[in-house]
């Protein structure tokens, strides 16, 4: 009987709907000239549940990144399943929203006219577009600065605008790669409820790279927590904590926890 309710569910008939994001056995390795290659993941498998904030934690060099490049369709991975809704992730993906470490932003290009490259790119001319852009540099607090030009703001207030860039076109999904990992401690608060506050209204779907235990506690509502380099799944933590999360709550019981429980699976507590 198990047989057949799993045959009928690789049939796609069985009482198994796609989630949002499905991940199976994925694998990455990479050649390298004269070596044994590298294996940077090993057969990782999460699924991605729609509208949720999960949170990939994992120490330096363990393949974060490059999980999420394959996820952007930047990197096709040696082996495995990445679907987006049903969909094998082949090629590159415009319409996710995608954010990096680091702004990389158009110095010659104006705030407003950095967040609208997207639009620009598909050629959508309407005024739709712009007024959205405001709204969004209005929303991150930068209401007149739209008109300036990345080097006159602080990295705080350029990493702001990357994340309006990533947002204008209203993406399904929103890749992070440790976005706010330059950023001062209060700034990078900030920058944490700005998130999950945009998170809130607009519904995206958020897959979002951290090593930072306390970070991924306080985002999300799974954290799947990488071994070391080859990575494979060490933990996958839900957090029961309450949206819209507060500062408060790092001081918390259940926050303690979670983040001793994520420390475990890293070797970093006991
Ligand atoms: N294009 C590539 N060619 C060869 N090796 C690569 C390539 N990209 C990544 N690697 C290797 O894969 C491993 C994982 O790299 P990745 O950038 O995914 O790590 P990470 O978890 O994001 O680390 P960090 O937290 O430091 O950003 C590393 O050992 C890296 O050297
Ligand atoms: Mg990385």
């Amino acid at each position: 009987m198990a047989e057949v309710n799993s045959a009928l569910k690789r049939a796609g008939t069985g009482p198994d709907p796609a989630p949002f994001g499905r991940f199976r056995d994925v694998r990455q390795s990479f050649a390298r000239p004269g070596q044994a290659p590298l294996h940077a993941i090993e057969a990782v498998s999460f699924d991605l549940e729609r509208g949720k904030l999960v949170s990939l934690l994992g120490p330096s060099g363990c393949g974060k990144t490059t999980l999420l490049k394959i996820v952007a369709g930047l990197m096709r991975a040696t082996a495995g399943v990445v679907q987006i809704e049903g969909v094998d992730v082949t090629e590159p993906q415009p319409e996710f929203g995608v954010v990096f470490q680091t702004a990389n932003l158009m110095p010659w290009r104006s705030v407003l006219r950095n967040v609208l490259l997207p639009i620009e790119i598909r050629r959508d001319t309407g005024g739709a577009a712009r007024a959205a852009a405001l709204e969004l540099l209005s929303l991150v607090g930068l209401a007149g600065f739209e008109h300036a030009r990345p080097a006159e703001l602080s990295g705080g207030m350029q990493q702001r605008v990357a994340l309006c860039r990533a947002l204008v076109h209203k993406p399904r999904l929103l890749l992070m790669d440790e976005p706010f990992g330059s950023l001062d401690e209060l700034t990078r608060m900030e920058m944490q409820d700005l998130l999950l506050d945009i998170r809130a209204r607009t519904g995206a779907t958020v897959l979002f790279v951290t090593h930072s235990i306390s970070e991924a506690v306080y985002l999300s509502d799974r954290v799947v927590v990488f071994s070391r380099r080859p990575a494979t799944i060490a933990d996958m933590i839900d957090v029961p904590l309450p949206y819209p999360r507060t500062p408060e709550l790092r001081y918390c019981a259940t926050f303690t926890e979670i983040g001793h429980r994520a420390g475990r699976a890293l070797g970093v507590s006991r």
